[in-house]
């Protein structure tokens, strides 16, 4: 299958021809391969904002189909009847364990008993159709289980109540279908169209994509509070915007930008806590600004001024998130040594200053809602999920990216600033002037995920690998390999 172009399929659905995809198990590849074919057919009709959601709840409906053969497999090997309810009891214990610890023997298993997956799409004047086939029937009993649960679904109002219920299955089994309804519903397709059905030979799965549709706005209550939080936020110190001035005069004094800085306490200790932290020292410990200016270098000093200042603001006005900052600290190195490793040298500093700030709407969101947000991440982890965004965005209403957008318009930030920030987790949806800014801080972003088992090499933007010509597995790792080995170099932890 993977040997068909993703153009090839997606003009075909374009079209309106119908499409069949079939495999016997879920893998990487093929999420890839899907998510792929979905970005040229949403664009095609201005609904690529909806990627993500859809991407979410096709992988949901695949893993649930490679879960209901593998079910039937697993019973056949055992030898135990489906549709005997003791059988079917002792046997589902075993599968749990099975899952977990012997799933790569599946794939073979599900082929030589013949069980598959098939993924059907058709466009046609009521919308894009999306279906997920196996052939395996659902017994009456999982029939009406699922009917109970996708009729619970619907009632749910937000995903604290989701996670609430079901916080007790570390399996996560009943996620799938809540978050479904709760995405369609969220996203202005409405949960109407989802439906799964069986008729004693295969079940179905299926949801419709309106072909007019507009993106619907999702009001929280977390989300006001946030507007409110972003609205009391002050304005960019005026002192930055001199010494940045300062910066950039042709003849400045090292003296005169020390004693600049040093008339503000926060920011002296802001600027040495970087200048230890970012990766430009080698052994010593920097404990003055004249010494922490040389060694920076002004273009840097320039980004530590405006990172420094606004994570200040921050610090101040919510809760001190060290891990979001140490990892931003990662991401500003890494997208460094990126631009310099791909002769991008004459915005090395712009990348490494977007990825300084990168996150800073997490910190919002975590103030806001710890609990909430961390769930949230775990949940997009754990589901493997490609971007924590949409989560938030389909949850809360709001992502950390869009937060941040906010907060870096307010501040009168650059515009790359601003786009860089916005478009971490989506550098696609870039302007084209600021791609290269972007790609890196995206690129960034993603091996500190990688390494943080955040995030995996599967997920990456496909563009954005091809352009720094890292499609190749053994490359990549190769190339993130060096990069870790550098940081280590320049002292970084
Ligand atoms: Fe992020
Ligand atoms: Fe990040």
């Amino acid at each position: 299958m993977l040997q068909t172009k993703t153009t090839d399929i997606s003009e075909q659905i374009i079209n309106g021809e119908p499409v069949k995809l079939a495999f016997h198990y879920n893998s990487k590849e093929i999420n890839k391969f899907l998510n792929s074919i979905f970005v040229k057919v949403l664009s095609k009709n201005d609904q690529d904002y909806l990627q993500g959601m859809v991407e979410t709840i096709l992988r949901e409906m695949i893993i649930n189909a490679v879960k209901a053969n593998s079910k039937r497999v697993f019973f056949k090997i055992k030898s135990l009847d489906i549709h005997d309810e003791n059988d079917y009891n002792t046997g589902m214990e075993e599968f749990k364990t099975f899952l977990v610890n012997e799933n790569e023997k599946l794939a073979d298993e599900l082929k030589e008993y013949g069980y598959k997956v098939e993924i059907c799409m058709k466009k046609d004047n009521d919308g894009f159709k999306i279906m997920v086939r196996n052939n395996s029937p659902l017994l009456p009993f999982e029939n009406i289980r699922i009917k109970e649960r996708i009729d619970k679904a619907r009632n749910y109002n937000d995903f604290g109540e989701i996670y609430m219920d079901i916080a007790d299955d570390s399996e996560g089994e009943g996620l799938g279908i809540p978050l479904t309804v709760l995405f369609l519903k969220n996203s202005g397709i409405g949960d109407e169209s989802f439906n799964i059905r069986t008729d004693g030979r295969i079940t179905q799965s299926e949801f419709v994509i309106p072909n007019a549709m507009h993106p619907s706005e999702i009001i929280t209550e977390i989300k006001t509070r946030i507007a409110l939080d972003i609205d009391e936020l002050p304005t960019f110190p005026e002192n930055i915007i001199h010494l940045q001035q300062l910066c950039r005069k042709k003849e400045v004094k090292i003296e005169e930008l020390a004693s600049g800085i040093s008339t503000d306490p926060a920011l002296t200790a802001s600027i040495l806590k970087l200048a230890n932290s970012a990766g430009f020292i080698t052994s010593r410990k920097i404990n003055n600004l004249k010494d922490a200016i040389k060694i920076i270098g002004l273009k840097n000093l320039n980004s530590m001024l405006v990172a420094s200042a606004a994570r200040h603001i921050l610090d101040t006005r919510f809760s001190f998130f060290k891990e979001v900052w140490a990892h931003c600290n990662k991401a500003a190195l890494y997208a460094r040594l990126i631009a310099y490793r791909f002769n991008m040298t004459a915005i090395s500093e712009m990348a490494y200053l977007a990825s300084l700030l990168h996150d800073l709407g997490k910190i919002i969101l975590l103030s806001a809602n710890n609990d909430l947000t961390s769930k949230i991440e775990t949940v997009a982890v754990k589901r493997q999920m490609r971007r924590s965004t949409v989560l938030e965005e389909m949850t809360m209403g709001i992502s950390h990216s869009s937060i941040g957008r906010i907060i870096a318009e307010k501040w009168n930030f650059p515009p790359y600033l601003v786009e860089a920030i916005a478009c971490h987790h989506s550098p696609i949806n870039a302007r084209a002037e600021y791609r290269d800014i972007v790609s890196i801080t995206y690129l960034a972003n993603a091996l500190c995920l990688i390494e943080e088992n955040k995030f995996d090499y599967f997920y990456l933007e496909d563009e954005i690998i091809r352009r720094f010509g890292l499609t190749d597995r053994d490359k990549f790792d190769l190339f993130h390999n060096e990069l870790i080995q550098k940081a280590a170099d320049t002292g970084a932890n």
